[in-house]
């Protein structure tokens, strides 16, 4: 009898030992030699002309005595986004860049035209944040500029214009009137797009008959700016339009484009999109569906650009990616004004795990956008500032930032209604630490996982978390650290394994050391 109650009691053990490894999701990370770098330029920035992105946002203008400022720009932006050591900054549009005349947004401010914003809201622009207001944001950022440039209704000699105002150190029409409008140096800005969305807002065009207007505008863009290398951006296909990048791949030589864009929101549909805090568990999954295509788009495009340049020469720049949700219609002026839950940390913290693991070709990538405008690391009322739980994301992958990249292998990863519930990426950084970024989409269930780090030498591990009791959990005025990182001690090291149980929608990033 004794023996065997022994005996059960132990079966029992082992059974539910068993099953628990058993239900651990198992991933193996193996260093590669060939493995790519993880560019930092994939956590860049888009700030557009767009409801209270740039003004009201961004810019509150000199003359600001209410709410500190360095040359207009709000100084506790500033300083946020220092921390986040944004890499690149892309501006001013979008659809505006298309319908913007940059000529219009130098010199002094009283000469300025005023426009229309066309593509967002018909409101008044005033030009009054212009080139050198980017350009030197940028310098006090740290961050590369990136300009998009007006091919939809502007002209080539406005772009040639643009780039020897910009890059230009000797003599010439545009660097003399820089000097002119206060600025002695050239700022030497390296990415430049050529038009946006040139499929749709940007001109309607056909793939076939942008290729040859792109082949236009390329030729006559470097060779302004002495050394300074000019990296020009095709317009590129929207989500899956394969034959857009297909064609500009074909059609262009390479020597004349050294990326190719793709813009992917995760909109399930576009005239009923969601409301960005009540939504409910089946928009939560749609909108999870469609921020997990990202992986498929982005393989399939790499696809296409492997076959016509095997040897990696044109970059793949998802330069607009994000959650995209009915605008909060109780915010005054709040064109696509949106709030930012759990699901925006679930969207940012998988998305970004595809671009790590995709590093060879995405090279580049921007949030939209960085203030007040959809998926935002920032909101702002008045004189307030709040940080977003895709800031939180974003600061916490920062470790990736040019780190090299671990390649992952994720066993049987379990689903949620059809979807991975585990995405990962991992990467080395240049003083030996290894980062392991995680996702469990899985709005209920806690998920074990055990990485096979063997060889990677780790001998001590920590963490941070992020995650909150709800889906719709967010930051608001009131109560700006709802959602926050926190400290998180359940990894544990042993031997050649690390075990945690990763929480219902969560994110968690790891680090490992050698000692
Ligand atoms: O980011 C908002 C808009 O989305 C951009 O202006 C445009 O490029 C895209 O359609």
């Amino acid at each position: 009898m004794k023996i065997l109650k022994y005996v059960t009691i132990t079966t029992a053990f082992f059974f539910i030992t068993f099953s628990n490894a058993q239900s651990s999701i198992k991933v193996s990370l193996m260093e590669d030699a060939e493995a790519p770098i993880v560019s930092k330029h994939i956590y860049g920035h888009f700030a557009e002309h767009l409801g209270r992105c740039i003004y009201e946002g961004l810019y509150v203008g000199e003359e600001n005595k209410l709410i500190p400022n360095t040359a207009g720009v709000r100084n506790d932006i500033i300083e946020a986004l220092k921390e986040l050591d944004i890499p690149n900054l892309r501006w001013p549009g979008g659809c505006f860049a298309d319908t913007y005349h940059w000529k219009d947004g130098v010199g002094p401010k009283e000469d300025r035209p005023t426009m229309v914003n066309r593509w967002w809201g018909g409101t008044t622009e005033d030009n009054s944040f212009g080139t050198h207001n980017f350009l030197n944001l940028c310098e006090v950022l740290g961050a590369e500029p990136y300009l998009s440039a007006n091919v939809g209704s502007g002209t080539v000699q406005e772009l040639i214009d643009w780039v020897q105002y910009t890059n230009h150190d000797g003599i010439s029409p545009m660097a003399d009137w820089r000097r002119e409008n206060g600025r002695e140096e050239p700022w030497k800005v390296k990415y430049w797009g050529v038009g946006n969305e040139t499929w749709g807002c940007g001109g309607n065009m056909t793939a076939e008959y942008y290729a040859d207007i792109y082949r236009q505008y390329a030729t006559f863009m470097p060779g302004w700016s002495g050394e300074t290398e000019v990296y020009r951006i095709a317009s590129g296909a929207s989500e899956d339009d394969y034959h857009w990048t297909e064609t500009l791949m074909k059609n262009v030589p390479h020597e004349l484009m050294e990326a190719v864009a793709l813009h992917d929101y995760a909109v399930f549909d576009w005239s009923d999109k969601g409301p960005s805090v009540n939504f409910d568990k089946e928009v939560y999954f749609k909108s999870m569906e469609q921020a997990l295509k990202m992986e498929e788009y982005v393989t399939k495009h790499i696809e296409i650009m492997d076959k016509y340049d095997p040897e990696g020469n044109v970059d793949l720049f998802v330069d607009e990616w994000g959650g995209w949700y009915d605008a909060e219609e109780e915010v005054k002026n709040g064109v696509l004004f949106q709030q930012n839950t759990i699901r925006d940390v679930m969207i940012a913290g998988t998305v970004l795990n595809t671009f790590n693991n995709h590093a060879r070709r995405v090279k580049m990538a921007n949030l939209a956008q960085m203030v007040n405008v959809l998926q935002a690391v920032i909101l702002t009322d008045e004189e307030k500032m709040i940080k977003t739980p895709t800031y939180h994301v974003m600061h916490m992958y920062k470790v990736h930032h040019d780190a090299k990249l671990v390649p992952s292998t994720i066993k049987e990863n379990p689903q949620y209604r059809g979807l991975p519930v585990l995405s990962v990426s991992a990467s080395k950084d240049e003083t030996g630490k290894i980062h392991i970024s995680l996702v469990n989409i899985d709005p209920e269930k806690d998920m074990p996982v055990e990485f096979d780090i063997a060889g990677l030498g780790i001998k001590n591990i920590k963490g941070q978390l992020l995650t909150s009791d709800k889906l719709q959990d967010h930051n608001s005025f009131d109560e700006p650290e709802k959602v926050t990182p926190k400290e998180f001690k359940g990894a544990k090291l042993k031997k050649d394994k690390i075990s945690l149980t990763i929480p219902a929608h969560s994110l968690i990033v790891l680090q490992g050391e050698y000692k």
